[in-house]
C-alpha cells in the first residue's frame, strides 16, 4: 500500500525502458498492396492518402520499399480489368494476382514473403465474396468454396508463400487445405481471416479495391459486431479445418476479440488494422487534431499488448522506419 508502494518508481528514464512488457519489431509487420490490371501509373486512393493502386509494371518497386525497410511480408490484392458474376479473372495463370506474385518472387525470392488475399469480391461484378444464388439473392456457400480452392491453387502455382482466405464461407479452410494438398502444396500455410466482422470500417478499402457491392451487404457471411463468443467458434472451426494462422479484423474496435482469440488458442495470430482505421487516423492528422506518428505507433503497441503476433497495416513502412530509429513515444 501507499506510501511503501509507489508505482511511479518504475516510470523513470531507462528503468521504464527496462520494464516495458510490450515491444514492436519490424518482423511483426505485414504491408498490404493493391495491384491494378491494365493501368500504367500509380494512383493514390482518395480516401486513403499515402496508399496507392500500383500498376503491374511497378509492383516490384512497390515491394522494394518494404524489402529495404526489412518488412518481412506483403499482402497482395489484385484489381482485375474484367469482372463478371463468377469472378473468372481470379484463378487464371495470367490474371493480375498470379502475374504479380510471379514478378515479385522472381525479383526478390526469399527476401519477401508474399501473402495473397483470397476472395472473390474484387473479381465479381456484383462485388460479393462468392457465387450468387439468384433466387435467394445471397452468396451460395457450397458453390463458392470449390472455386476458392481453385483460386488458392493458382496462387500457390504462381509462387505465393502464404494463402489468406478472407471470404468467410463455411468450410472454406478445409476445402482450400485439401485443394492445396492435392496439388502438391502441402507446405503452403493458410492464414485464415477467421474472425472477420461485418464492419463499416472496410469502406475505404472498397474504394481502393473497387469492390463495393451492387446489392445487400456482407452481413450474411461476415460476423455480427455484437458477438464475441462467435469469434471463438469461427476460429476454432478454422483451426480444426487446417488454418495455420488466425486473424482478427478489424483491429482497434475489436481488441477484446483479439485478446480472447490469442489467449484462448495460442495460435500465431494476426490483426488487420483496416482501411477505415487508417483513414480515421489520417484524416485527424491532416486536420492537425492528432500527432499521426504517435497515434499509429500507439495503436500498433495496443495490438501487440492484446496478443497479436502479426500486424497487417497500411502504416507498415512508417512503423518500420520508426522502429529502426528507436522511436520513443
Ligand atoms: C476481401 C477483403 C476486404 C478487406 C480485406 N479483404 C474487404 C471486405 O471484406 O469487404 C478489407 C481490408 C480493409 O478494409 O483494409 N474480402
Ligand atoms: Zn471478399
Amino acid at each position: 500500500m501507499f506510501p511503501e508502494t509507489r508505482m511511479r518508481r518504475l516510470r523513470r528514464g531507462k528503468i521504464k525502458d527496462m520494464v516495458r512488457r510490450t515491444t514492436l519489431t519490424v518482423d511483426d509487420l505485414i504491408y498490404p498492396l493493391f495491384i491494378e490490371e491494365g493501368s500504367s501509373e500509380k494512383k493514390e486512393v482518395e480516401s486513403m492518402p499515402g496508399v496507392f493502386r500500383w500498376p503491374l509494371s511497378m509492383c516490384e518497386e512497390a515491394v522494394s520499399e518494404a524489402v529495404d525497410l526489412g518488412i518481412p511480408a506483403v499482402l497482395l490484392f489484385g484489381i482485375p480489368e474484367h469482372k463478371d458474376s463468377i469472378g473468372s479473372s481470379s484463378y487464371g495463370d495470367e490474371d493480375i494476382i498470379q502475374e504479380s506474385v510471379r514478378r515479385i518472387k522472381n525479383k526478390f525470392g526469399d527476401k519477401i514473403i508474399v501473402i495473397t488475399d483470397l476472395c472473390m469480391c474484387e473479381y465479381t461484378d456484383h462485388g460479393h465474396c462468392g457465387i450468387i444464388d439468384e433466387e435467394k439473392r445471397e452468396v451460395d456457400n457450397d458453390k463458392t468454396i470449390p472455386i476458392l480452392g481453385k483460386i488458392a491453387v493458382s496462387h500457390a502455382e504462381a509462387g505465393a508463400d502464404i494463402i489468406a482466405p478472407s471470404a468467410m464461407m463455411d468450410g472454406m479452410i478445409q476445402e482450400i487445405r485439401a485443394a492445396l494438398d492435392d496439388s502438391g502444396f502441402s507446405d503452403i500455410p493458410i492464414m485464415s481471416y477467421s474472425a472477420k466482422y461485418s464492419s463499416c470500417y472496410y469502406g475505404p478499402f472498397r474504394d481502393a479495391a473497387d469492390s463495393g457491392f451492387s446489392f445487400g451487404d456482407r452481413s450474411g457471411y461476415q460476423m455480427d459486431p455484437a458477438n464475441l463468443e462467435e469469434a471463438v467458434r469461427e476460429t476454432e472451426l478454422d483451426i480444426f479445418e487446417g488454418a495455420d494462422m488466425v486473424m482478427v479484423k478489424p483491429g482497434m474496435p475489436y481488441l477484446d476479440v483479439l485478446y480472447r482469440i490469442s489467449t484462448e488458442f495460442e495460435m500465431p495470430t494476426a490483426v488487420y488494422q483496416v482501411s477505415g482505421e487508417y483513414a480515421m487516423l489520417k484524416a485527424a492528422a491532416m486536420n492537425g487534431w492528432l500527432d499521426e506518428r504517435k497515434a499509429f505507433f500507439e495503436a500498433a503497441i495496443s495490438f501487440k499488448r492484446a496478443g497479436a503476433d502479426m500486424i497487417i497495416t497500411y502504416y507498415a513502412k512508417e512503423l518500420a522506419e520508426m522502429i529502426k530509429n528507436n522511436f520513443k513515444y
